[in-house]
């Protein structure tokens, strides 16, 4: 309404991008004829081996990508390709080996690549290989995960995404517990619809097997399924027969694993005391979710258990002074507490957590269990800043007498910190996203720790060596007790357990295991699966100690982590996998992203462009070929955004230029793609630019390109604002940006893309939600690109640039004296007329530039005509922050009124 006469007028010397060439039509030319997914637990190991064969019904060559999700606890240890009878492996090697071979491969020009991406519970496991015309490759992926019992049940998930619905599609698996299974449920979105009539479970005392063979039709009719096949999860949950409290030992091969988990004692009543960060960052839902959370907690506690509120900013706040009983009386009044918890002020963890310390010291009672969680969602700022005195405080004041449990809120938290700070103190730390279902993540962590049955355990083993862990501070109802180890010399007739714990004050001891040796029907393809939990449970209980630990002893651990990684061939955060392709050397690299966000390691690792000349095979058959998602289609008319396909494989930033022969650039096979679409080609014409960069900064400068006209309007907004900057209602997409309070530019901005996908940039990190999953990408880590359907994030060091349907913008971060902010520039938008904001300056130019103002001759101070009215006009200086180079040029500044037909009130939002 507003900006389409405003824009029509202000012409810019745009490129007509001609339709040359007709829209890409999507051919069923990749045929998945066969997707399995095997899965075998045993003993609470689970392997899984998913298979995938795909032909390429092509008669020339093309990219055939394989893509699937795994649990983020697991440990990839296999990967297999094979093409034409020909096998190519992947090899675990020491990340730094791998990353040598990477560089040199990259140096050569030769290719190399990402394979992974972070969401909250899944990894992304992805690859592709060069197909010659109608053949056929098998992608064999295997990883392995120790399943944890929590909340008295295990799960196994399994997610199934073939990209198109496969003729021949079979997910088994098959459990195996020797104490026998005592329950099993088939759960997740693909068991719902048509496709729950697929699964079958089959249940024998100690085995349970679960198919589940949909049919072609089948794998069009779930919740989440659609004309692409399935997308979705299977998660089997079940729990094994206790009979025996003193739990389970399991001897094979030389190797033992001991589960326990008692469930014949009483629990202990507890002191626990919640400390809950109430600063300004946790405005909005995060404090409602904290609320309700604890008003929900606050109704589990149990009569005999005591507890202690603080609420904390800059200034702490407690409840009472005191720990008090969970009476009904008190409990009411801690509620009323509770519901007028604001957010405000900064962050003092330090004062909180001695407060909370002090609280629980105070009070010492026999027999009882005492818990600390604290739950905060950023750096410390007030008071003691210093993490690591903060963490020398906090340990002192402890001195291990019961645990710290801290709960990480949103991903602005250093996590690197509140994990350490937690295992220092015999606690653990979690992640809460930042997500609708916050208040049951804080009530889910809290009931796993709200039954304490066991304080102080120790587990010994006479006759056992090289053993994980075997001292923990609580044990808790629906939790279970995992040690591993050697048998020393094989000799099982020495080999003895115990188990000394104190239950309510009291010593209690189990001894003299009953063990269960050497099961002689473990699957042949399992067999030395004990050994390998010993290493899977060793190599995560290493790398979890390596925050704690420094100097020689940390060097030695890691060491030993890498050693087991590389004999297993585990792709932990301390190697990689390295897959040469049949393609003459080229090499692609998979990484174990690190868990924990904010760490200097970037979570997502960098994806470098393929040498492949990019449009060496005619018809740009990378754009469309369907194993990847071939994602929604845009609008009518214009060709669906497949993304990644055609992004990765042009090449999007810059590679040697010797390695690309015939590469036209990106703006060349953008346009071919886009050729519907009216384009801005952005090195010479840009939409909007912006500001001065002084000091104190009262506004924000954006310029409206004229290339056209030879000098450009520029206007100013005054700071600080949140601003609607572009919004297309057709596509349901929005972003909007939050300004610097003093300082030019902005601090965020956030795109909404149809329901409830949303993409969050800060000037420190990159977070996208799909609806269900986060990925984080951190400013200035290597190069990375994460695609899904109709969205494609390329993250090169300064810009990130995001498409949404056919909205294409890049967001740049500038750094300045040590300043940092973020400027957008529209590279691309629909000629759609339900475009709003600030940054719809060209709306629909089909080549008749008319002129967009006149310069009124003669008058005494500068004066512009536009669309009919005379304004008063001054000549100044504007940065160019769309482009790297920021540069400064001359434009002429008139209102804001004048040029965007509305006044700034109009293109406000109150929440990003
Ligand atoms: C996986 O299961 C399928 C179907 O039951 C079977 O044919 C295949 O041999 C299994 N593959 C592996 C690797 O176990
Ligand atoms: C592939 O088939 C098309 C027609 O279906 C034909 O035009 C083209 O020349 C063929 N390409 C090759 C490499 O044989
Ligand atoms: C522990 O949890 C189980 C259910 O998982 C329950 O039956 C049992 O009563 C609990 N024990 C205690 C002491 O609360």
């Amino acid at each position: 309404m507003m900006d389409r006469a405003a824009l029509r007028l202000i012409l810019l010397g745009v490129f007509l991008i001609s339709a040359s060439s007709q829209p890409v039509k999507k051919k069923q030319d990749v045929d998945i004829y066969s997707f399995y997914i095997n899965s075998t637990v045993t003993s609470r190991y689970a392997t899984t081996v998913i298979t995938s064969r795909v032909a390429n019904t092509l008669n020339e060559s093309q990219e055939i990508q394989f893509e699937v999700k795994i649990p983020k606890t697991a440990f990839i240890s296999k990967f297999r390709m094979t093409i034409e009878g020909k096998t190519y492996d992947g090899v675990v090697k020491g990340k730094q080996e791998a990353q040598q071979q990477y560089s040199k491969a990259v140096s050569r020009g030769q290719s190399a690549g990402l394979i992974k991406s972070v969401g909250r519970t899944l990894e992304d496991f992805k690859t592709s290989v060069t197909v010659a015309a109608f053949s056929k490759v098998t992608f064999e992926l295997t990883y392995e995960e120790l399943l944890k019992r929590r909340l008295g049940k295990y799960e196994l998930l399994i997610n199934a995404q073939p990209m198109q619905p496969v003729a021949d599609f079979k997910m088994d698996v098959h459990i195996q517990e020797k104490p026998g299974i005592s329950f099993l449920e088939v759960k997740g979105d693909l068991s719902t619809g048509d496709l729950a009539n697929a699964i079958k479970t089959t249940r024998a005392d100690k085995d349970a097997w679960v198919t589940f063979y949909p049919t072609r039709d089948q794998q069009t009719k779930c919740k989440s399924c659609g004309e692409n096949g399935m997308n979705g999860d299977l998660l089997i949950t079940y729990d094994v027969e206790r009979q025996n409290p003193k739990g389970e030992v399991m001897v094979s091969n030389g190797y033992f694993v001991h589960y326990f988990a008692p469930s014949d004692v009483p629990r202990i009543p507890k002191n626990v005391v919640f400390i809950i960060d109430r600063s300004g960052s946790m405005h909005g839902r995060k404090i409602d979710q904290t609320r309700l959370a604890l008003l929900r907690i606050l109704s589990d506690l149990d009569e005999d258990d005591h507890f202690g509120l603080i609420t904390f900013d800059s200034d702490i706040d407690t409840w009472k002074r005191e720990l008090l009983k969970a009476t009904k009386q008190n409990l009411e009044n801690a509620k009323s507490f509770v519901k007028e918890i604001r957010d405000r002020g900064a962050t003092d963890i330090n004062s909180a957590v001695l407060a909370g310390v002090g609280m629980i010291n105070r009070h010492p009672r026999e027999g009882t269990a005492s818990i600390l969680i604290l739950l905060t969602d950023g750096d410390p700022t007030s008071g003691e800043t210093n993490i690591e005195r903060i963490m020398a405080n906090v340990k002192e004041a402890i001195g291990l007498k019961f645990p710290l449990y801290c709960l990480g809120f949103g991903h602005d938290v250093n996590f690197d910190f509140l994990t350490k700070m937690s295992l220092e103190n015999g606690g653990v730390a979690r992640r809460i996203y930042e997500d609708s279902d916050a208040d049951l993540q804080l009530q889910g962590f809290y009931e796993e720790v709200a039954v304490p049955l066991l304080t102080d355990i120790h587990l010994k083993y006479t006759g056992g060596t090289n053993l994980t862990k075997t001292s923990f501070t609580l044990y808790f109802n629906g939790s279970e007790i995992v040690v591993s180890g050697q048998i020393t010399d094989n000799s099982v007739e020495s080999f003895t357990t115990e188990v000394i714990a104190v239950s309510k004050g009291s010593s209690v001891t189990y001894q003299d295991t009953v063990m269960i040796k050497d099961p002689s029907d473990v699957p042949p393809e399992n067999e030395d699966f004990m050994q390998r939990l010993w290493a899977y449970l060793t190599v995560k209980q290493l790398l979890e100690r390596q925050v704690l630990l420094k100097g020689q002893e940390k060097e030695d651990e890691e060491k030993e982590a890498l050693k087991l990684s590389l004999k297993y061939q585990f792709v932990t955060p301390l190697t990689s996998m390295v897959v040469t392709k049949p393609q003459k050397d080229e090499v692609e690299v998979a990484d174990k992203p690190k868990e924990g966000g904010e760490d200097p390691r970037p979570p997502v690792m960098g994806f470098r462009p393929s040498s492949r000349n990019p449009i060496a095979s005619p018809g740009f058959s990378q754009y469309h070929f369907s194993p990847g998602q071939p994602g929604p289609p845009g609008p009518p008319g214009q060709p669906g955004l497949s993304g990644e396909h055609g992004w990765r494989s042009l090449g999007s930033w810059p590679a040697p230029p010797a390695a690309h022969p015939g590469f036209h650039g990106f703006d060349g096979i953008v346009m071919a793609r886009y050729h519907q679409m009216p384009m801005i080609p952005w090195e010479s014409d840009e939409t909007v630019l912006p500001t001065m960069s002084v000091p104190t900064v009262r506004s924000n400068r954006f310029l409206l390109s004229a290339a056209g006209q030879s000098k450009p309007l520029c206007f100013d907004i005054p700071l600080p604002h949140k601003l609607k900057l572009l919004q297309d209602s057709a596509s349901e997409f929005s972003m909007n940006g939050e300004s610097m309070t003093r300082r030019k530019g902005f601090s965020q901005i956030v795109f909404h893309y149809k329901t409830n996908r949303r993409l969050t940039i800060n000037t420190r990190s990159i977070r996208y939600h799909d609806g269900q999953n986060d990925v984080v990408f951190l400013w200035g880590q290597e190069p990375t690109q994460h695609s899904t359907e109709g969205v494609s994030l390329i993250l090169r060091s300064n810009e990130m640039d995001v498409t949404m349907g056919n909205i294409r913008v890049v967001i740049l971060l500038h750094k300045k004296n040590g300043d940092a902010f973020l400027w957008p520039a529209v590279r691309q938008q629909p000629k759609d007329v339900s475009l709003m904001g600030i940054l719809v300056t060209v709306d629909n130019f089909e080549g008749k530039a008319e002129a967009s103002y006149e310069e009124i001759q003669g008058s005494q101070t500068p004066t512009l005509k536009i669309m009919d009215q005379e304004v008063k006009a001054s000549w100044e200086d504007v940065t160019d922050y769309t482009l790297l180079s920021t540069p400064v040029i001359r434009c002429w500044l008139v209102p804001f009124r004048t040029v965007m037909q509305g006044d700034i009130s109009d293109f406000t939002v109150t929440q990003l």
